[in-house]
């Protein structure tokens, strides 16, 4: 080859996805597989950390193999490897680092690790019409909920976080209070679809005083006491939740972009998947002279493909670690990071 092509390999296992991805420094993202383990888990109502972990070391060598297929490359022609080291559950998060080292080991390349919400961070840059820095970051999922200031891949300052529940937890929360299944973001998203009007006025939970952190717990609570109260409402339940869930999320948006100087709002994680919060976010945007940008559907959960991009900035960096031992930081501060 003349001038170097780096392939990186990435990998994610730290929940009850098993995603990889592999991006081309000259052809972007070239594949990427995911198993979802929805479920092995929807009997418990939430996911089992013990059969993740075992579930994980199922999927991934056949993802691996299947996404260099699909690609058509071989396993020695990938030039690093990336794979999630936290924050998640450490025996799913130990299976991706697992395999990860031995690549790098057995291959003689350097292997990198990335912070999981770095990954969803980075992920709308992804696409074809994508965010420049700086940026302010909503990052929505299962396990947290964030408002970052972005100065570029790796400068991150936290804004605000939830002080209890994140977004896409209460979402699922409340879904299992109305008898949806797991995991409940999308089916109480589904199911609020069929009102068309806000029967029940929710709190918007923390709006009413200065600074950019969330409480969401409040939110699910009303939920149930509405719910035991009027039985035979649920999609208006559902409706009135989501709307006060969603419009808190803009609420801190704008509080954060006026906040800042900058007129780009990046969403991503799970809960960005969803139509009503893009719509109000896109809405909010377009009255204060910003754009929103997010990632496509199927990258707003989690995803391997993420965190081969993470991995690819982390790994051109040169700040890696390339001694092949096994790491994993079930809890890691996206401020730990260094910016590259
Ligand atoms: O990013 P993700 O796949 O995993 C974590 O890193 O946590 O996010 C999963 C979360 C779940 O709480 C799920 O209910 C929520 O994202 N979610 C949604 C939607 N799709 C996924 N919440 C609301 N509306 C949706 N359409
Ligand atoms: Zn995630």
């Amino acid at each position: 080859m003349g001038h170097k092509v780096s392939l990186t390999l990435g990998i994610e296992s730290s929940c009850d996805e098993t995603g990889i991805g592999i991006y081309s420094s000259s052809e972007g993202l070239i594949a990427h597989n995911l198993f979802s383990q929805v479920k092995i888990h929807a009997d418990y109502g939430g996911v089992v950390p013990e059969l993740a972990s075992r579930d994980h070391i199922q999927r991934v060598i056949p993802l691996i193999k299947s996404s260099l297929s699909d690609a058509k490359i071989n396993l020695s022609d990938i030039t690093g490897v990336a794979h999630t080291a936290g924050p998640g559950l450490a025996g799913a998060l130990l299976v991706g680092s697992a395999i990860a080292k031995s690549i790098s080991w057995s291959l003689g390349i350097p292997s990198v690790e990335v912070h999981h919400m770095e990954g969803h961070l980075l992920a709308p840059l992804l696409e074809e019409d994508c965010p420049e820095f700086p940026f302010i970051a909503l990052l929505v999922s299962g396990g947290h909920t964030m408002l970052v200031d972005v100065k570029g891949v790796g400068d991150y300052t936290i804004l605000g976080e939830s002080l209890d529940d994140a977004v896409g937890e209460a979402f699922d929360k409340t879904a299992k209070i109305l008898g949806l299944g797991y995991p409940g973001g999308p089916a109480l998203a589904e199911l609020a679809k069929q009102c068309k009007t806000i029967k029940y006025k929710f709190p918007r939970p923390m709006t009413d005083r200065p600074g950019l952190d969330f409480s969401f717990s409040g939110l699910k609570t009303y939920a149930r006491n509405t719910f035991i109260k009027e039985p035979q409402n649920r999609s208006d339940i559902a409706k009135s939740f989501e709307v006060a869930a969603i419009q808190t999320l803009m609420i801190k948006c704008r509080r954060a972009l006026e906040g800042s100087e900058y007129s780009t709002l990046v969403v991503s994680g799970g809960v960005s998947a969803n139509l009503y919060l893009r719509d109000t976010l896109d809405e909010m945007c377009k009255k204060i002279n910003a754009r929103a940008f997010y990632p496509r559907q199927e990258f707003c959960t989690d995803n391997g493909a993420m965190i081969a991009f993470a991995g690819h900035y982390r790994l051109m960096s040169k700040k890696i670690n390339s001694d092949h031992k096994i790491v994993i930081k079930p809890r890691w501060s996206l401020e730990d990071l260094s910016a590259i």
